[in-house]
């Protein structure tokens, strides 16, 4: 009788695995979710990229940091493109995204894809496929991008603040604000290699040359050499001139970011305190000697991040503009 009745639950978990499978499929982002209703969506984006970056190669960095600063505050939903409106602050004009750019890259694209084929290309889409096309177009690795993101229709900069990392980040606080989205160390670790490409702010590392800890000091994790170098190019009080991530590397995307962290030259406390704990310590020695294992590593992690709280199916909408909700 036990063995009839386990028997039949068998049968019918067995008709019912297709179903369940259905439904988690129609929920979630897939490869190629616009090969029948877009078809030509991928290479829009891609070739639209292409074009900005044969112009300026530096377009590519905030491209990538665009889809990071986005899936980190409410999910990868195109919150981050929203404009502010009147008496509400987006997350745009947070703190943290006062350096973003690439917006017109986005908005371009969404132009060309909604030439193609309205009302079907999300804006949350577009970005993280510009972020890997810009990745690529440096020298980097590609993935394959999941889509079928749909836009959010909020935006708040009260959120951003909450939820992206400050430059001046400790690695047990970033570990815990990775887990939160549902990044491991590992992930942090492989992410952070994108500071290979893209420029930065004085005002993100000048504490660490003049006043670490409140008394005239500096970081002593940062390489005095390089300390003297930052300080020749950000004078005491100087909170906007603009060095390269990665000195002479700042639009290929390799493995030079490690080493770099390794000679204590990253350029914030967060990428330095990645030394301070074994996981993320060992990769980073691991990344220094393996262009292969970082560009493996860093695929999976982007599709990791990219699919950070997400709407899919019927939640959410596709924008017409990336910078207004739709009325
Ligand atoms: C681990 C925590 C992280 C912190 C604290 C951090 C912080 C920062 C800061 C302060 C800047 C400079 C902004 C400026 O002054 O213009 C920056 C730039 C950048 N970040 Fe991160 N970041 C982190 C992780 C990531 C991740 C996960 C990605 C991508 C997946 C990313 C991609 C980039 C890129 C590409 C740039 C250069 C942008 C440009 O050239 O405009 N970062 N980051």
């Amino acid at each position: 009788m036990a063995l009839r009745s386990s028997f039949l639950t068998f049968l019918v978990c067995a008709a019912l695995l297709p179903v369940l499978f259905k439904a988690v499929d129609a929920q979630g982002l897939k490869v190629g979710f616009y090969k029948k209703t877009c078809p030509k969506a991928e290479t829009i984006v891609r070739q639209t990229v292409a074009s900005f970056v044969a112009k300026d190669a530096t377009v590519a960095a905030p491209l990538l940091s665009l889809h990071f600063h986005d899936c980190f505050v409410r999910g990868c939903d195109g919150s981050v493109l929203l404009d502010s409106t009147k008496g509400h602050l987006a997350e745009k004009d947070a703190t943290p995204n006062l350096s973003l750019d690439g917006f017109d890259v986005i908005d371009t694209a969404k132009a060309a894809v909604e030439a193609a084929c309205p009302g079907v290309v999300s804006c949350a889409d577009i970005v993280a496929l510009a972020a890997r096309d810009g990745v690529v177009l440096n020298n980097g690795p590609s993935w394959q991008v999941e889509t079928g993101r749909r836009d959010g229709r909020v935006s708040s900069a009260s959120e951003a603040v909450a939820n992206l990392p400050s430059p001046f980040t400790e690695i047990s606080e970033l570990k815990a604000i990775f887990a939160r989205k549902g990044l491991s160390a590992e992930d942090l670790a492989a992410l952070s290699g994108s500071h290979t490409i893209g420029n930065v702010h004085s005002n993100a590392f000048t504490k660490r040359l003049y006043n670490f800890t409140g008394k005239g000091d500096r970081d002593p994790s940062l390489s005095p050499a390089y300390a003297q170098k930052l300080r020749s190019q950000c004078p005491r009080g100087d909170e906007t001139s603009i060095v390269e991530m990665d000195p002479g590397s700042a639009v290929r995307f390799d493995t030079s970011y490690y080493a770099r962290v390794v000679d204590r030259k990253g350029i914030f406390r967060s990428d330095a305190t990645l030394l301070q704990e074994k996981v993320t310590r060992d990769l980073v020695y691991q990344y220094t000697g393996s262009t292969s294992d970082f560009f493996h590593d860093f695929g999976v992690s982007m599709i990791k991040m990219g699919s950070i709280g997400v709407l899919t199916g019927a939640r959410g909408e596709i924008r017409k503009h990336c910078a207004l909700v739709n009325a």
